[in-house]
């Protein structure tokens, strides 16, 4: 770790008026808001249209959970007629990849599509994208200071990532007020992405000094902070904090990605609809005992930084952990059984995510680590 540099420009406002800040300081004057039908139904695209005025040009609400490329198609036909110069995502993980995405696929000739783009193999990366500002309304995705989009095409039962430094924000507007009403579920399964990115970013081969402080001051506030969430949900101090967390790993990752945790995830979701964190921090107490076996220091600098003998007892914690935030009562509600998890872990080993890991993992590695993981539950 002594060759390394630390780049996110995204300037980041951390403030209890998020939505009418929105309004403020950004000269654009074409732009589209990126959302799903529930922040219209609840009133906050009202809210955001009294703030931001004539400069609002148009409002797409048709954002569904995991992103469809297709679906994101036909927003950008629809886009391409009000020809915006300006992305807001307002939402979960979901509505923020969704504007990363449409800022790429706009600035192509008007004949290319994101699914013709990625069905035929061709990244998109390094091209110059619309600016886009997020406005995250969960607290876990750490989109809204990432370059990374995520985006599904479940005709083919592939998920793909955008990647490149113009997909930075411009901005991030983040607003814990937005946060109290999430549901349990929802609080929780956020929640735990943030604790997934935290631990991926430590246990990466891309960490830094820099993206590992980020970490372990995420993991600090959160493992104390969203056990309490779950029976106070209405508690703004413990949300405010919960929202930092999150800002904090995803800066991490914004440096390293993720690794072997995310790897194992996109199989179950893509095939099983399990939610993101769930699928993603199921297996990270058995991950996070893989990889100490060829630790170079750092786990177990994490574990005493964050009150822990050694990396076994924080790995014993982080069981704990997961059963009191009823991680095992997810894959009860999917239907989801040792069996069926084990027939996909030939897809668990995610290029350009499972070689991340600190650890090289095989096939055979990563049927253990998801058996014992499963088990534990
Ligand atoms: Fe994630």
């Amino acid at each position: 770790m002594d060759n390394w540099s630390f780049y996110n420009p995204t300037h980041i406002e951390f403030c209890p008026e998020g939505l009418d800040r929105a309004s403020s300081g950004i000269n654009y004057q074409r732009i589209a808001l990126i959302t799903t039908p529930g922040f219209t139904k609840r009133g906050v695209v009202t809210h955001m249209k009294r703030a931001l005025g004539d400069r609002l040009a148009t409002v797409c609400d048709t954002v569904q959970p995991n992103p469809d490329i297709d679906a994101i198609d036909n927003t950008a036909e629809r886009l391409r007629h009000v020809d915006p110069d300006c992305l807001i995502g307002l939402g979960g993980g979901s509505s923020l990849d969704t504007a990363k995405a449409l800022a790429r696929i706009l600035t192509q000739p008007e004949e290319a599509t994101l699914s013709g783009h990625l069905r035929a193999g061709l990244s998109l990366e390094n091209e110059r994208a619309l600016p886009v500002i997020t406005i995250p309304t969960t607290a876990g995705t750490g989109a809204e200071v990432t370059p990374f989009a995520t985006v599904w095409d479940f005709r083919e039962r592939k998920k793909h990532s955008l990647t490149g430094n113009d997909l930075f924000p411009i901005k991030a507007i983040l607003d814990p007020t937005l946060t109290l009403c999430l549901p349990e579920s929802l609080t929780i399964s956020s929640g735990l992405d943030a604790i997934s990115h935290a631990f991926e970013s430590v246990w990466n081969k891309n960490a830094n000094p820099v993206s590992i402080g980020l970490a372990t001051q995420s993991l600090a506030i959160s493992l104390k902070t969203l056990p309490e969430l779950k029976n106070r949900s209405h508690d703004r101090a413990n949300r405010s904090a919960m929202m930092s967390a999150s800002l904090l790993a995803g800066m991490a990752i914004s440096q390293t990605r993720t690794a072997l945790a995310h790897s194992i995830s996109y199989p179950l979701t893509l095939g099983f609809d399990l939610p993101h964190g769930i699928a993603c921090s199921f297996a990270l107490p058995e991950i996070l005992k893989y990889n100490a076996e060829v630790d170079d220091g750092r786990l177990k600098q994490l574990a005493q930084s964050l009150g822990h003998a050694d990396t076994l007892v924080l790995a014993d914690a982080l069981n704990r952990l997961l059963l009191n935030l009823n991680v095992p009562r997810f894959f009860s509600t999917y239907g989801l059984k040792e069996e069926q998890i084990l027939s996909l872990v030939h897809n668990m080993l995610t290029p350009g995510r499972a070689d991340n890991n600190m650890r090289p993992a095989n096939v055979s590695d990563v049927c253990t680590i998801v058996r014992d993981a499963f088990q534990c539950l």
